[in-house]
C-alpha cells in the first residue's frame, strides 16, 4: 500500500478529534437543554441574579451587565431576558458579553445574539494571556455584575498543574476586580464536572490539606466538620462532588477575602450525569458566589474592627454557612420534569423580537 493510502485508512487525528468533540457537544447539549439544568437556572441563577439586580437598581442602573458562556441556544440569556434582568435593544444585548471556544458554536451564538459582543476564545486565555489583543478587549469590557462560568469540564484536569489554569483565571479575575478602579460587588456562577478519576490528584491533595489546616486551627471548624462529615478522607472517597462543593467555595472565599471582598455562597447544587445513565457516571456541581466589596472605614466610625478583621469575620461566616446550609441534590428534588422541559421549549421558541 502506498504511503498516502495508508494515511487515509489510519484514523485521521483531525477527524477523530472532530468526532470526539461532536459527541461531547451532543452530550453537553442534552445536559443543558434538559429539565434538571432548568431547575438550576430557576432556583439558583435567577434568584441570585435578581438579588444582584436589586443592588444594581439601587445604584441607578436598569439592567445587569452579564458575562456568559451561553452555548448556541443561549437559554440563560433567554431566561434572563424574560425575567427582565438584561436588556435587548432589538439588535442585540448591549450589556451582555459571551465567550465560546468552539468556532462552529461561536458562529451560531453570534448569529442569534445579533450585535452582542462575543469572544471566540477559551475563557482561561481571555483572562490569563494578557498580552493577547482579545484579552485586552476582554479587560476593557470589565466589570460585569454577573459572570456565569458554566463550564462543561473539570476544575483540576489531570493535564494541568495543580493550581489549574481555570482556577488561576478565576482568581486573577477576582484580584483584578479588587483593584481601585472597580471595587464593587458581583456574582460568579460556577459549574464544573466532578470526576475524580480524571482530576489532578496533587490538586485534590492540596485541597484536602487546605481543609486539614483549618481543622487544626479552629476548634469550631473541627467540630462542625466532624459533626457533618466525620473525616475529610472519607468525604473525599465517598462523595467527591460534596468535597468539591465544600472546598471550592472555601478556597474562592479565601481568595476573595485577600482581594478585599466579603464572599457568600447562597446556592450549591449537584446532579448526576450522563443522562440517560451510562458509564462512567459522574456529577455536575453548580454553586453561586456573591462578592461584596468591604469599604475602608473612617476611623471615627470604627468600632472594634479593622477592615482586615471585618474580612476575616466574613470569611468565618462563609465557612459556618458552608456547614449549615443544605446542598441540593437536584435528582432527589420532587419537581415537575415535564413542566420544566416545556419551559425550556418555550424559551427556545421565543421569536427574534422577544429574544
Ligand atoms: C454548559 S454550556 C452553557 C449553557 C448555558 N449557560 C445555558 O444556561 O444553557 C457551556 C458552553 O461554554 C463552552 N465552554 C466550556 N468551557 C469553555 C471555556 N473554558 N472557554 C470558552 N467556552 C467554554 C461550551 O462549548 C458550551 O458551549
Amino acid at each position: 500500500m502506498a504511503d498516502h493510502q495508508r494515511n487515509e485508512t489510519a484514523e485521521d487525528p483531525r477527524l477523530r478529534d472532530r468526532r470526539l468533540r461532536e459527541s461531547k457537544q451532543r452530550e453537553h447539549k442534552q445536559d443543558y437543554t434538559g429539565p434538571v439544568k432548568q431547575f438550576v437556572r430557576k432556583h439558583a441563577w435567577v434568584p441570585a441574579a435578581q438579588s444582584r439586580h436589586e443592588i444594581v437598581r439601587d445604584e441607578g442602573r436598569e439592567h445587569l451587565r452579564y458575562f456568559t458562556l451561553c452555548a448556541e441556544e443561549a437559554i440563560d440569556v433567554r431566561l434572563f431576558r424574560k425575567e427582565k434582568l438584561v436588556e435587548s435593544d432589538g439588535r442585540g444585548y448591549p450589556d451582555i458579553v459571551f465567550c465560546e471556544h468552539f468556532p462552529d458554536q461561536y458562529a451560531v451564538i453570534a448569529e442569534s445574539l445579533g450585535r452582542t459582543r462575543g469572544f471566540l476564545a477559551d475563557f482561561k486565555s481571555l483572562v490569563l494571556d494578557r498580552n493577547e489583543p482579545k484579552s485586552e478587549d476582554f479587560y476593557s469590557e470589565l466589570p460585569f455584575d454577573v459572570y456565569n462560568l458554566d463550564f462543561t469540564g473539570m476544575c483540576f484536569p489531570r493535564g494541568d498543574p495543580p493550581f489549574s489554569r481555570t482556577l488561576d483565571a478565576i482568581v486573577s479575575l477576582v484580584d483584578e476586580l479588587g483593584k481601585p478602579r472597580y471595587q464593587k460587588g458581583f456574582d460568579i456562577f460556577l459549574t464544573f464536572r466532578a470526576d475524580r478519576s480524571n482530576e489532578n490528584e496533587e490538586a485534590i491533595k492540596q485541597l484536602k490539606g487546605h481543609v486539614r489546616e483549618n481543622k487544626r486551627e479552629r476548634d469550631w471548624f473541627r467540630n462542625a466538620f466532624v459533626e457533618r462529615y466525620e473525616d475529610v478522607g472519607r468525604l473525599l472517597d465517598s462523595k467527591y462532588h460534596e468535597f468539591l462543593l465544600l472546598t471550592l467555595p472555601k478556597l474562592f472565599g479565601s481568595f476573595g477575602m485577600d482581594a478585599g471582598f466579603r464572599v457568600t455562597c447562597p446556592y450549591r447544587l449537584y446532579y448526576q450525569r450522563p443522562n440517560p445513565p451510562s458509564r462512567p457516571l459522574f456529577y455536575m456541581i453548580s454553586f453561586v458566589l456573591s462578592f461584596d466589596w468591604v469599604k475602608e472605614r473612617r476611623k471615627s466610625l470604627q468600632r472594634l474592627c479593622s477592615r482586615q478583621e471585618i474580612l476575616l469575620h466574613a470569611y468565618t461566616k462563609l465557612l459556618q454557612q458552608l456547614f449549615k446550609q443544605d446542598i441540593t441534590n437536584v435528582n432527589k428534588v420532587q419537581f415537575d420534569y415535564d413542566l420544566y422541559e416545556q419551559e425550556v421549549k418555550e424559551l427556545l421558541a421565543l421569536s427574534d423580537e422577544e429574544f
